[in-house]
C-alpha cells in the first residue's frame, strides 16, 4: 500500500476567485433526485405496491432507519429534523406509534424479513431511557431479524448517552456507533449551544469498544461560528487522539430559511468561505497524517476500518445516512420524516408528529410523498454516486451497465464539465472521469453537471433551496 498524500487538495489555487465563482447553493447528494424533487403525487398505495414488489426478492436483506426525533436542547447550527423537549414523558407515546407502524410494515412484508442494516438516526435515539429503547428494539428485530454480520448503528449525543444505554444496545446486537462532537472549543461551543468535553466522547469511545463496536465515528462541523484554523486543529487532534475508527467532517449546512433555530447564530461569526476551506484543509491534513484515508467528500477512515476497505474495492456506497458498505438493499424508513428507497422509489414519512399519528393509528402507511426514479434518473444517480463515492467515474463501465454511449448521452453534463476541467478539478478522457485534489473540495459542484433538475430547474432559481457548495 502507498502512503496516503497529505497535499492539502487545494493550496494556493483555493483562491477566492474560484470560491466566488463556485461557492453556491447545492446538493449533498445522499439521494438522487435530490429531496426537492418528492412530491405528494406519491401515496401509501404507491408506496404499497413498492412493498409488494421488495416482499417478492424474498431473502434479500433490507436496511431499516429508524428516526428518533426528541432531543433536550436545540443546537443551533441543527438542520435535522427535530422535536425539542425536556418532558420525557411526551417522546413516550412515540414507541407506540413506531411499534404500530413497525406492523404495518411487516404485514406488507411477510416474505422478507431479513436486515442487513439498522440505523437508529435523529435527533437523538439515546434521549430514551435504555429500558425504553431495548422495549422499542426487541419486538421490531423480532420482526425484521438480522443477517449474520449485520450493521446495528445510533447516532449518539455524548452529552445524553450513557455506560447504560451501550450496554443494553450492545445486548441487543448493536455493533456500530457515530457520536456527535462538531467541536471542542469551548467559545465555539457556547456560540452554538452544545457545550460537551471531550472526556465524555473518550469514556464512551472506550466502553463502545470493549463492548464489541466497531467502525466507532465521531462528526465534526466545519464553518461554525468563531471557528479557527488553529482552534480546529486541536479539535482534529483531539480526536484522532482517541483513535476512532471514522471522522465525519460536515461542512456546516447553513440553510436558516428552512430551520429557524439557526437564525438565532450570530451571522458575522461565521467563518467567510476561504476560512471554512482552510479549515477543512487542516482537518484533511491533520487525518492524513495520522494514517487515515480520504473516503468520499468529508468521511476519513483507518486503513482497516471496513470503510477504507470498501472503498479501496470500489464497493462504497452513498445513500440518506452518507457512506455505506451495504449493498444497493432497499431502505425501509420508520417514524417522522424518515425517508426510505424501495424498488426504484424515494419515500418519505410525514413530517408533522399529528398526522403521522393519525396515518398509522388510521392503520395507514405515513406516507407525505416521494418520487418513482425513472431510467434516467437511476443512470444520473449512478453517475452522481460514483463520483461522490470513489472520485472517478468508469465511463466505459456505465455504457456496460445502462446501454447508453456515454459521450452522446452526456453532451450537455460534459459541456457543463468542460469548465472544471480548464480550472483542474476534473480530467476527462473517453476511459473515465478523474476528480483532482482540487476537485474534492468542490466535488458537490461537480456532481451538479449531471443532475438534470439542477440544470431545468433550479439554476435559476432566485431564492436558494439548498446549503453552499463549499
Ligand atoms: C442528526 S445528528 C444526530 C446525532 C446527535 N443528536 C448529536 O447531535 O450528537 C447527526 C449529525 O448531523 C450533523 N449536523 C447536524 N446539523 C448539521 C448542519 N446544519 N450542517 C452540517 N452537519 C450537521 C452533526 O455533525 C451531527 O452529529
Ligand atoms: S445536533 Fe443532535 S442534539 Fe443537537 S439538536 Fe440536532 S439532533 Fe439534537
Amino acid at each position: 500500500m502507498t502512503a496516503p498524500s497529505t497535499a492539502r487538495p487545494v493550496g494556493r489555487r483555493a483562491t477566492a476567485d474560484l470560491l466566488a465563482r463556485y461557492d453556491r447553493p447545492g446538493p449533498r447528494y445522499t439521494s438522487y433526485p435530490t429531496a426537492v424533487e418528492f412530491h405528494d403525487g406519491f401515496t401509501a398505495a404507491d408506496y404499497d405496491a413498492r412493498l409488494a414488489a421488495a416482499n417478492a426478492l424474498g431473502d434479500a436483506p433490507l436496511s431499516l432507519y429508524v428516526h428518533l426525533p426528541f432531543c433536550e436542547e436545540r443546537c443551533l447550527f441543527c438542520g435535522c429534523h427535530v422535536i425539542v423537549t425536556k418532558h420525557k414523558e411526551m417522546a413516550a407515546p412515540y414507541l407506540d406509534l413506531l411499534a404500530r407502524e413497525t406492523q404495518l410494515l411487516a404485514a406488507r412484508l411477510p416474505d422478507r424479513r431479513r436486515v442487513a442494516q439498522l440505523h437508529l438516526g435523529g435527533g437523538t435515539p439515546t434521549y430514551y431511557s435504555p429500558a425504553q429503547l431495548t422495549a422499542l428494539l426487541t419486538p421490531l428485530l423480532r420482526e425484521f431479524r438480522p443477517i449474520a454480520g449485520a450493521e446495528l448503528a445510533l447516532e449518539a449525543d455524548p452529552r445524553v448517552t450513557t455506560i447504560a444505554h451501550l450496554d443494553a444496545l450492545a445486548d441487543l446486537g448493536f455493533n456500530r456507533i457515530s457520536l456527535g462532537v462538531q467541536d471542542l472549543t469551548p467559545a465555539v461551543q457556547e456560540a452554538v449551544n452544545r457545550v460537551q468535553t471531550l472526556e465524555q466522547t473518550a469514556a464512551l469511545i472506550e466502553h463502545a469498544r470493549r463492548r464489541g463496536f466497531r467502525g466507532i465515528n465521531v462528526d465534526l462541523i466545519y464553518g461554525l461560528p468563531l471557528q479557527t484554523p488553529e482552534s480546529f486543529e486541536r479539535t482534529v487532534d483531539a480526536i484522532i487522539g482517541l483513535g476512532v475508527d471514522r471522522a465525519a467532517v460536515y461542512s456546516f449546512a447553513f440553510v436558516p430559511w428552512v430551520r429557524g433555530n439557526q437564525k438565532k447564530l450570530e451571522e458575522d461569526q461565521l467563518p467567510d468561505a476561504e476560512t471554512k476551506v482552510a479549515l477543512f484543509a487542516i482537518a484533511r491534513e491533520r487525518f492524513l497524517e495520522a494514517g487515515y484515508e480520504p473516503i468520499g467528500m468529508d468521511h476519513f477512515a483507518r486503513p482497516d476500518d471496513e470503510l477504507a476497505r470498501a472503498k479501496r474495492e470500489g464497493r462504497l456506497r452513498r445513500n440518506f445516512q452518507g457512506y455505506t458498505v451495504i449493498p444497493g438493499a432497499d431502505v425501509i424508513g420508520l417514524g417522522i420524516s424518515a425517508i426510505g428507497d424501495v424498488r426504484g422509489a424515494y419515500v418519505q414519512n410525514e413530517k408533522k408528529l399529528s398526522t403521522y399519528e393519525e396515518a398509522v393509528t388510521a392503520g395507514v402507511l405515513p406516507v407525505a410523498r416521494g418520487v418513482a426514479r425513472s431510467a434516467d434518473d437511476e443512470l444520473r444517480r449512478t453517475v452522481i454516486h460514483e463520483l461522490m463515492c470513489n472520485m472517478r467515474l468508469d465511463t466505459g463501465a456505465i455504457e456496460r451497465q445502462y446501454g447508453i454511449p456515454f459521450a452522446p448521452y452526456f453532451a450537455d453534463d460534459l459541456a457543463e464539465l468542460a469548465e472544471y476541467e480548464r480550472t483542474g478539478m476534473v480530467r476527462v478522457s473517453p476511459a473515465a472521469i478523474e476528480v483532482t485534489p482540487l476537485g474534492e473540495l468542490f466535488i458537490r459542484n461537480l456532481a451538479m453537471c449531471f443532475d438534470r433538475y439542477q440544470r431545468e430547474k433550479h439554476a435559476a432559481q432566485a431564492s436558494p433551496v439548498f446549503s453552499r457548495t463549499v
